[in-house]
């Protein structure tokens, strides 16, 4: 059955290229990342892990892991590592799975048959303290995504989490952001004392709280 917004993450226990890994005590307390890649050795996902070891401060910033998962064996992910630090400028700093038996993989939807039969997709899941799926996206294995939104979307997500303010459109951290439909107008005089812009009655706009 397919993991949907709002689940809990699975749990599971693998080796990594630091250890074993048991999920829900990797996550414990924090936010997390995980996601997967189709292959190792290949020029997309090289690129996507190089770029992700580069942001390590921006994700400790928000107090997130990050977990890379593989179909390779851990033997693999040494020599590719190298491969890594060598031509994207940065060393892998995060665990990464070896998840030969597909077991991760299959828990979390990461293989589509229609696609490949053996290989993940590019799959990411944002996983918030509580174990809850908070964001879940798939890309094909030749589109490389774009680490720097996951990064505005925790943002985004963290407000929420914080300060019961949703994001618009494009919205990019420290632009004006929306006070959400749950929050009545009395509760919302006492969380945003500096008032707010009621464009329309559902529509309340208020600047991005801070801290
Ligand atoms: C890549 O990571 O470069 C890749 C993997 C599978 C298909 C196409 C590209």
């Amino acid at each position: 059955m397919a993991i949907l917004i709002g689940d809990t993450a699975p749990d599971f226990t693998l080796e990594s290229t630091e250890g074993t890994i048991h999920f829900h005590d990797f996550i414990e307390g924090s936010w997390a990342v995980l996601f997967s890649h189709p292959k190792n050795y290949t020029p997309v996902c090289t690129t996507e892990l190089g770029y992700t070891a580069k942001l390590k401060d921006e994700f400790a910033k928000r107090g997130v892991k990050v977990l890379g998962l593989s179909v390779d064996k851990i033997e693999d992910h040494a020599g590719w590592a190298k491969d890594i630090e060598e031509t994207q400028g940065s060393a892998l700093n995060f665990p990464l799975l070896a998840d030969t038996q597909g077991e991760v993989a299959r828990k979390y939807d990461m293989i589509h048959p229609n696609a490949d039969n053996t290989l993940t997709v590019r799959s990411l899941f944002v996983i918030g303290p509580d174990k809850k799926v908070k964001l879940k996206i798939e890309y094909p294995a030749s589109t490389g995504r774009n680490f720097d939104e996951i990064l505005r979307v925790i943002d985004s997500l963290q407000l929420t989490a914080k300060h019961q303010v949703a994001t618009p459109v494009n919205w990019k951290n420290g632009e004006d952001v929306i006070i959400v439909p749950a929050v009545s107008n009395e509760a919302a005089k006492d969380k945003f004392p500096g008032g707010w812009k009621e464009v329309k009655p559902y529509l309340r706009i208020v600047p991005q709280p801070q801290g």
